[in-house]
């Protein structure tokens, strides 16, 4: 198993480099990607950790030798945002990042899995997308936006909330990632119950989290840790999935007649990335309002990932 992290030496694909040293299959290799000078160092420092991980550092140009033979790619590369941003504002300087990764993609290793962190993520993934179709490598079932972080800050939020233990908590979280289009579906959560009120509260502490951690840095970025156990969490059940286990995990896709062109959903994970794209079953009134009202959104920033490649 070969994973390559592309943006390596930054706040996430640190922390996400480390957990992927401690947590990969005996025999795997980690590649670390990142055009920053400290990349060399970073995958040093991780290598003095005795796990049966090799792990190895690529500089700027040394994108194809960290591509060649990866099963699996995370993107943590680009600009974070700083207080006062929205997601959206990082588009132009992250979309030309994301093009150029993705275009090393195609030339190296185009049957690799994709998960891409780097925001905005409603339009990074349409992106790379188009890049692919473009090259004739485009498979939609391995290319995923990393929609993790969501799913974990709920489990998180609602175990604190309900003074329950949190490994019992799952919820289902599907639409996309930004503001209004992170729709947690709290009416499935099994074992608590949510009043109007709660669910009023709740819903957008978790679609304004991000921007929670963003201010609370004051300038210094945004989630890095949790992103990075985030990403860990989803790059492990990728790779569940190509050994062969039966998992099933959330994540933005490409979904043919859905609510929207890419839409988070429930997927069941294989050896070829998606195996089948869940239905995120009944929704509440409260939940089917929210879902309608964030979709011109999301499909705007579909369309500006969309156009960027062929506008
Ligand atoms: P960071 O600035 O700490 O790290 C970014 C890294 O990307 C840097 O090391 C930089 O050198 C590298 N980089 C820049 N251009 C590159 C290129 N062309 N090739 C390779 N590496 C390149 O930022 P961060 O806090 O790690 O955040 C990274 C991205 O992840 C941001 O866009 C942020 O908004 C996003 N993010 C997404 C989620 C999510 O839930 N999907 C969560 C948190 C952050
Ligand atoms: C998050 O949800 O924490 C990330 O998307 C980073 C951000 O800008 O909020």
């Amino acid at each position: 198993m070969k994973v390559a992290v592309l943006g390596a030496a930054g706040g996430i694909g640190q922390a996400l480099s480390l957990l992927l040293k401690t947590q990969l299959p005996a025999g795997s290799d980690l590649a670390l990607y990142d055009v920053a000078p400290v990349v060399p160092g970073v995958a040093v420092d991780l290598s003095h950790i005795p796990t049966a991980v090799n792990v190895k550092g690529f500089g700027a140009d040394d994108l194809a030798p960290a591509l060649d033979g990866a099963d699996i790619v995370i993107i943590p590369a680009g600009m974070p945002r700083k207080p006062g941003m929205d997601r959206a504002d990082l588009f132009n300087v992250n979309a030309g990042i994301i093009k150029t990764l993705a275009e090393g993609i195609v030339a190296n290793c185009p049957k690799a899995l994709v998960g891409v962190i780097t925001n905005p993520v409603n339009g990074t993934v349409p992106i790379v997308a188009e890049v692919f179709k473009k090259a004739g490598t485009y498979d939609a079932n391995r290319v995923f936006g990393v929609t993790t972080l969501d799913v974990i800050r709920s489990e998180a939020f609602i175990a604190e909330l309900k003074g329950v233990d949190v490994s019992s908590v799952k919820v289902p979280v599907i639409g996309g990632h930004s503001g209004t289009t992170i729709l947690p579906l709290l009416s499935q959560v099994e074992g608590v119950t949510f009043t109007d009120e709660e669910v009023a509260s709740l819903t957008p502490r978790i679609q304004n989290a991000g921007t929670e951690v963003v201010n609370a840095k004051a300038g210094g970025g945004s989630a890095t840790l949790s992103m990075g156990a985030a990403a860990a969490r989803f790059c492990m059940s990728l790779i569940k999935g190509l050994q062969g286990e039966d998992v099933v995990d959330y994540a933005y896709v490409a979904v043919e007649n859905g609510d929207a062109a890419y839409f988070a959903h429930p997927v069941r994970l294989g050896k070829n990335g998606v195996e089948e794209i869940l239905s995120y079953g009944e929704l509440s009134a409260f939940e089917q309002q929210a879902k309608e009202d964030m979709l011109a959104t999301l499909n705007n920033d579909i369309q500006e990932g969309i156009d960027f490649i062929n506008g």
